[in-house]
Parts: C-alpha cells; sequence; structure tokens
C-alpha cells in the first residue's frame, strides 16, 4: 500500500494521519510541542522529528510515505511554497516546501491550516457535493476555507480567506498578526486568555488548551467572569460570521476548530445570534452547522492534499 502522511502544526502540538491513497487514516499521531514560534531550521527539525516518530508508531518508516502534506496557521504561497507570514515562524518568507521536501527527500506539499480544513470538508465531509461553502474555524487562531465552485479560492495572492483578520474595531486591541482591532484579538484563545490572565487565576497553567477547558469548565459552574468573557466572545464571532452571510450568502458555513470541540454554549449563542443581526429578508438563511470533528481532520485534509499533489486523488464532480 502506498502512504502519505498529512500533518496539522497547531499551537503547543502537532497532529499526524497518515493515510492510504484514498485518504483513509491508517493511523493518528499526536504530540505535545514543547514551543509555539520557531526559527526556520527549528521547525524543519521538528516536523521530520515527529514525523519519524509517528511512523514508528505504525511499524512504517519515513521512507514508506509517497508524500508529505502540512497545514499551518498564516499566509502559504501555495504555488512557490513559501510561508509569506505564520504566528508560528519567526522570519517571513520561508521557502518551507522545498527546504522540507529536501530534508525528507520526497515530495511535500504545504497550504494554510483552515484551507485544509476545507479540502478535508469537501473529499470527506459535510461540504462533500456542495460546489460553494465556507469553513470557518475558532481555537487559538480564526481561520478560513472559501470553497466556490468546488476549488478553494485563495485570493491573488494567496492572502485572501484571513478571517480573523478582519477589523472589527478602530485602534483596538493588538491581534497577533502585529495590527489591532482584528475579529481574532477578541475571540480566539490566546485573547480570552490574555484577558482573563488579568485580575483572575483562571489561566496560567503552561498548556493554552488547559486553559481554555479551565474556562469552560469554569462557565459551565456560573462563574460570572467566565461567561461574560464567552459570552462577549461569543457574540463578537456572530457579528464577523453576519458579515460572511452579508458579504458571501453562502449555501453553508461549517463552523469547526477546537473551540467547537470544548463548547456548550458558545456555538448555540454564536448561531442564536448570527441569525438576529443579518440583513432580514423573506428567504430561508444560509445553513450554518458546527462539525465537530478534531485535529485530525485538520491532518486528513493535509493528506488529501499530498494526495492530490501526486495526481492520485481528485474531487468527484
Ligand atoms: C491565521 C490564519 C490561520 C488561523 C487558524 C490565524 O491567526 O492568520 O492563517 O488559518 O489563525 O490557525
Ligand atoms: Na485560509
Ligand atoms: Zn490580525
Amino acid at each position: 500500500i502506498f502512504h502519505v502522511a498529512g500533518i496539522k502544526l497547531a499551537n503547543k502540538s502537532i497532529s499526524i494521519g497518515i493515510c492510504d491513497f484514498e485518504g483513509n487514516l491508517v493511523s493518528e499521531y499526536w504530540s505535545a510541542l514543547p514551543q509555539t514560534i520557531y526559527d526556520e531550521g527549528e521547525l524543519l527539525a521538528t516536523l521530520t522529528a515527529e514525523l519519524e516518530n509517528a511512523t514508528r508508531a505504525t511499524n512504517l518508516t519515513l521512507a514508506d510515505l509517497s508524500a508529505v502534506g502540512l497545514g499551518l496557521a498564516g499566509i502559504v504561497d501555495v504555488v512557490e511554497g513559501v510561508v509569506r507570514w505564520s504566528p508560528s515562524l519567526t522570519t517571513r518568507n520561508v521557502k518551507l516546501r522545498d527546504a522540507l521536501s529536501q530534508r525528507l527527500g520526497k515530495p511535500v506539499f504545504i497550504d494554510n491550516d483552515a484551507n485544509l480544513v476545507a479540502k478535508a470538508e469537501q473529499y470527506f465531509g459535510r461540504g462533500k457535493n456542495v460546489s460553494d461553502f465556507i469553513v470557518v474555524t475558532i481555537e487559538n487562531g480564526v481561520g478560513m476555507g472559501i470553497v466556490l465552485n468546488n476549488q478553494l479560492y485563495r485570493g491573488t495572492r494567496g492572502c485572501g480567506a484571513e478571517f480573523g483578520h478582519t477589523k472589527v474595531h478602530l485602534d483596538g486591541a493588538l491581534c497577533r498578526c502585529g495590527q489591532r482591532g482584528c475579529l481574532e484579538a477578541y475571540v480566539a484563545d490566546y485573547a480570552l486568555l490574555r484577558e482573563l490572565a488579568v485580575g483572575t487565576d483562571m489561566v496560567g497553567s503552561a498548556d493554552p488548551a488547559e486553559d481554555m477547558a479551565a474556562l469552560i469548565e469554569a462557565a459551565k459552574a456560573g462563574d460570572k467572569t467566565a461567561n461574560s468573557v464567552l459570552d462577549r466572545a461569543a457574540r463578537m464571532f456572530a457579528m464577523g460570521l453576519a458579515n460572511l452571510v452579508n458579504i458571501f450568502d453562502p449555501k453553508l458555513i461549517i463552523l469547526s476548530g477546537e473551540r467547537m470541540q470544548l463548547d456548550f454554549l458558545f456555538a448555540d449563542d454564536v448561531l442564536a445570534s448570527i441569525r438576529d443581526i443579518v440583513v432580514q429578508v423573506d428567504a430561508p438563511p444560509p445553513e450554518i452547522i458546527v462539525h465537530k470533528w478534531g485535529d485530525m481532520m485538520w491532518a486528513t485534509g493535509a493528506a488529501a492534499y499530498a494526495i492530490e499533489g501526486l495526481g492520485e486523488l481528485t474531487l468527484r464532480e
């Protein structure tokens, strides 16, 4: 059997799915990572070491992989294989595709992480047989994948679909992109944890995922601060999604990402308020669904992208 590996590089963790050429998962690997930001050399070393671990856990070796797909946060020029900017990298314009390919001795395909979630939805998920849809992810950042006419829309410079950096506030909160007033600077995990770090002891473990889980637990238990922070974020997020509905009027919006795994009221609050704030018309609203499918889905999308890149997988119309 021929295999590919799909990688999701996340904030402080990595997920690797090894798939056959039809995109069936053969094995799943997850590992915590000690850091969130890397220079090019560190990132190459980390990806290589984790790929070795993942293949070893499956009784395979790197040599058994025909190709590798990688999704990471940030702006990726998929033609040149260059990461123009990423919150996971210390420098800009990293020629990551070719560097990793050289190191592994096999083809590598890289793209924006949320684009690959859209790809996974297209091949294996709720986007199957839907020609136009939008995926929005929320976790440590806010990501987006736009599928129009069965194609991922990336923009002319590959900078498109950066929903997390749509502006919601003049001179607002500092975003991890370096600008102010971006949506994600109010709703992403890091934004909430930053807010809670001032004046509460709810957060502060070394693990942001653990802190987010603690925040949700506190909200469930009725903690006022936790509830108001989550409620405000839900309403801000709904505001952003309402803008998408007003601009795109899509058939389907899929909400995904680790926050959607954690939620108990967040997603409901989001869905309820979008309906209230979009332009009201006498026609059925777009379908907005929450797809609870975790990190492995991003990795599977990356694997599908690699199989596509090898010319072995194409979407059936
Ligand atoms: C980045 C996006 C990414 C998203 C989710 C945002 O901060 O700008 O490129 O898709 O986080 O990781
Ligand atoms: Na994207
Ligand atoms: Zn930003």
